[in-house]
């Protein structure tokens, strides 16, 4: 097992790493003398695989379940949803000491962790992520919420969960376009973070695909351990954080204006770190093997790298950029990459730069 800390004073917390972790749910909530009473909130499909394990080593540890379930899929994450959960937890009577288990992948996190910051105030949460995608980013760190109709995220609360168990099992499940979707964020702490885990990418990929338990181990704990030191620098995203949004400001566009389901989020971010890359290129110099091998690399991967536009996608795109939360005074400001590794952020870009690195990608 690897674990790593995320260091917030006396909010600081665990994440574990292991096979097999969801049957040792209950002794590690006994540990932190977590109340009796607690929810499981997932999914549909997370359930019927996981929901069982999690449940009775709840219950052998003493502490009493309840199962909330929701549909799967991003449309859960809405604040109906959240009112559903809460009409739950009060019928089932948690109160002010009891606990929820996020079990599922960033919607479940995110929709439960909001959940847990709310209801009376805030309850304790434990997250367990079981997509690649939330075990290397959306469980760690705290960003919790939903979506409202005007866009993405954009109701929701800064709040740390008690302990993050990542059983590496649940990935054995995970639909293969999800796996490489979360691919995208495991390269991106590359990028912005450590050339040695880039290259480590480049050389491993294979066994990484294969989904081989030893080498996603200690990726995962490598990724989790860039986003624990990130935010534990600057928890509520005033500087450093920033850098997490790589390939963000266009992927994020992408997913608005082709509305979610098109896209996965892990595809729109791969496309928008390889514009993010020739931005950097032509801003700071980026090397264009640097370029190069963070093309390879995503396409490797199974990952989408360009995107065709007619001119109305083109405008929608550029429309959704601006409305983008990390626009301020409307300016877009991008995290730009000076070398592999290495990512410094707010750097403005004109839209002029940006529409000539899509062109070149739609038409080659
Ligand atoms: N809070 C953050 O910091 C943060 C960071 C990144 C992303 N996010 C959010 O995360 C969400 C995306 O998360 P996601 O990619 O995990 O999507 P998801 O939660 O929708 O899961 C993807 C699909 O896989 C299924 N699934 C999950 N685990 C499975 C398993 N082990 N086996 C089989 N099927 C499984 C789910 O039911 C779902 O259908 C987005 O809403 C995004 O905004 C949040
Ligand atoms: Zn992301």
């Amino acid at each position: 097992m690897r674990a790593v800390s995320v260091q917030l004073g006396n909010r600081s917390y665990a994440i574990k790493i292991a096979p097999g972790l969801l049957q040792k749910l209950g002794g590690e909530c006994a540990r932190l003398n977590l109340g009796d009473r607690c929810a499981i909130i997932t999914d549909n499909n997370v359930g019927k695989k996981f929901a069982k394990p999690a449940y009775d080593s709840l219950l052998k540890n003493g502490f009493e379940p309840a199962l909330i379930t929701i549909p799967a899929g991003e449309n859960s994450k809405s604040l109906k949803c959240v009112q559903f959960c809460y009409d739950q937890l009060a019928a089932q009577r948690l109160e002010r000491k009891s606990f929820i288990v996020a079990l599922g992948g960033g919607v479940v996190g995110d929709l439960a962790g909001f959940v847990a910051a709310t209801y009376l105030r805030g309850i304790d949460f434990v997250q367990a992520p079981t997509t690649l995608l939330a075990q290397v980013d959306s469980s760690v760190g705290g960003k919790t919420g939903v979506n409202l109709r005007a866009g993405k995220n954009l109701a929701g609360a800064f709040y740390q969960p008690r302990l993050v168990l990542c059983d590496l099992e649940t990935l054995e499940t995970l639909p293969e376009r999800e796996f490489r979707a979360g691919l995208a964020e495991v390269i991106k702490y590359g990028i912005i973070f450590d050339t040695k885990l880039f290259a480590q990418l480049e050389r491993d990929l294979p066994k990484v695909l294969k989904r081989q338990p030893k080498t996603l181990e200690q990726i995962i704990a490598r990724c989790c351990e860039i986003k624990a030191e990130i935010v534990s620098k600057d928890e509520a995203e005033s500087g450093l954080r920033a850098i997490l949004n790589f390939g963000h400001t266009i992927g994020h566009a992408i997913e608005n204006s082709f509305g979610y389901g098109k896209f996965l989020h892990g595809e729109a971010i791969s496309i928008g770190q390889v514009a993010a890359a020739k931005l950097s290129q032509k801003i700071l110099g980026l090397p264009q093997c640097d370029v190069q091998r963070i093309e390879n690399l995503f396409q490797r991967a199974g990952l989408p790298v360009k995107i065709k536009l007619n001119s109305a996608q083109r405008k929608k795109l550029f429309a959704a950029m601006k409305l983008d939360k990390k626009v301020s005074a409307g300016e877009i400001r991008f995290v730009l990459a000076k070398k592999i590794g290495k990512v410094v952020w707010g750097q403005k870009v004109s839209t002029g730069l940006i529409e000539g690195v899509l062109a070149t990608d739609a038409h080659r």
